[in-house]
């Protein structure tokens, strides 16, 4: 699909007022996105699981308007008035109304929560913008009636990479790839696909505790750190790194090679952090409980064989990922070793799940 496949034809139907609702997923990358061009066009392909508890609910009221000039919306937060939000939605909005025509002729009510603490450091505008790019994606079925399934998916998820790359994974589930890839079937820079090669069973309930390490503001923005790529002196080998990583992860999935799986991703999650403290200018997000998490994940496994791994995001917090047969005995060594090197002993348990859900009120 191209971008021309997203602008809608003329709408069948012009009701009043109406109201929405989506849950959406946040999502935890295998191969990392790291590096773009505008708009969200990422300078590599990412993989990701698509996660389950870690979800934002957003429901979208829309009521006629006279005025037809201009966007207008109110946006509730857990409740309560967001207008620290509001920049950033505007921003969306604006960007995606050329294929949403309908944008300028409704007053929207966003009211948004997420299931995760607030400022847990946890990215919510993956899945933020994901449920946001699915409530708009449903009232503009309302409006036209025949959207096709795919099409609706392709396009929310189209939707969702102009308001945050990463989030353009969390439409669907279990693993979500995006990006053009040569060896990809149907893979595209503009959405992501459903990873569409053999996965092996165990990938499908996978474990991911996420270990909220630190809590508060990021050091830095994602999109002041993918703009570091930019004349990075090693941007071009990682770029082609992600291309082959994808290659190799696909023999790797198929056969549920989990000593391969392992020395991918945390390798992919170092190479990222490398990324950042090898940009002008340089940081470096991992704290030091990030690192003595990781020796302990390491020294567990070593002493063990259970195949426990971790990942990072562009912060400090540490996603531990394991099968589902290790849950229990995994769950022991996180209470007993890990939770003493997280903010106030907090973690979240998530699994692999299948997707953004429409709720019915
Ligand atoms: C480190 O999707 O947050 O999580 O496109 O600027 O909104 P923007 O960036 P964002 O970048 C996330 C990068 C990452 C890796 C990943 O999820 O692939």
């Amino acid at each position: 699909m191209t971008e021309k496949d997203f602008l809608p034809g003329v709408y069948q139907k012009s009701p009043d007022n109406g109201k929405v609702t989506w849950k959406a997923p946040s999502n935890i990358a295998l191969v990392k996105y790291w590096g773009k061009k505008p708009v969200q066009i990422p300078a590599n392909p990412s993989i990701s699981f698509t996660l389950d508890t870690c979800a934002t609910t957003t429901s979208v009221l829309f009521e006629k308007k006279d005025n037809n000039e201009t966007l207008s919306f109110d946006l509730l937060f857990e409740g309560k008035p967001k207008d620290h939000f509001k920049p950033k939605i505007q921003a969306f909005l604006e960007r995606v109304e050329t294929y949403l025509p309908f944008l300028k002729e409704y007053h929207f009510t966003i009211e948004t929560s997420n299931s995760f603490p607030h400022s847990s450091g946890i990215a919510s505008s993956a899945s933020g913008m994901a449920a946001l790019s699915l409530c708009l994606m449903d009232i503009e079925k309302e409006l036209n009636p025949s959207l096709d399934e795919d099409l609706f998916n392709s396009k929310a998820s189209y939707l969702a990479r102009l308001g945050s790359g990463s989030a353009c994974r969390s439409v669907k589930g279990s693993l979500v790839q995006w990006g053009r890839h040569s060896n990809i079937p149907k893979s595209s820079d503009l959405y992501g696909i459903e990873y569409p090669f053999e996965v092996d069973p165990v990938f499908k309930s996978y474990c991911d505790t996420i270990l909220l390490v630190h809590k508060g503001q990021k050091q830095v923005s994602s999109t002041v750190g993918h703009q570091l790529m930019h004349g990075h002196p090693y941007a071009e080998d990682r770029f082609e790194q992600a291309f082959s990583n994808l290659d190799k992860l696909k023999p790797i999935l198929a056969n549920g090679d989990l000593e391969e799986f392992i020395k991918m991703v945390e390798s992919e999650a170092l190479t990222l952090h490398a990324m950042m403290m090898t940009s002008m200018p340089y940081f470096m997000l991992m704290k030091p409980d990030t690192l003595k998490i990781i020796n302990k994940i390491w020294q567990y496994r070593e002493a063990t064989k259970t195949p426990v791994c971790f990942t990072l995001d562009a912060g400090a917090n540490v996603h531990l990922l394991y099968p589902s047969s290790n849950k229990e005995k995994v769950q022991i060594f996180i209470k007993d070793e890990l939770v003493g090197h997280c903010e106030n002993g907090q973690y979240i348990h998530d699994q692999v799940g299948s997707g953004a859900i429409k709720i019915n009120d």
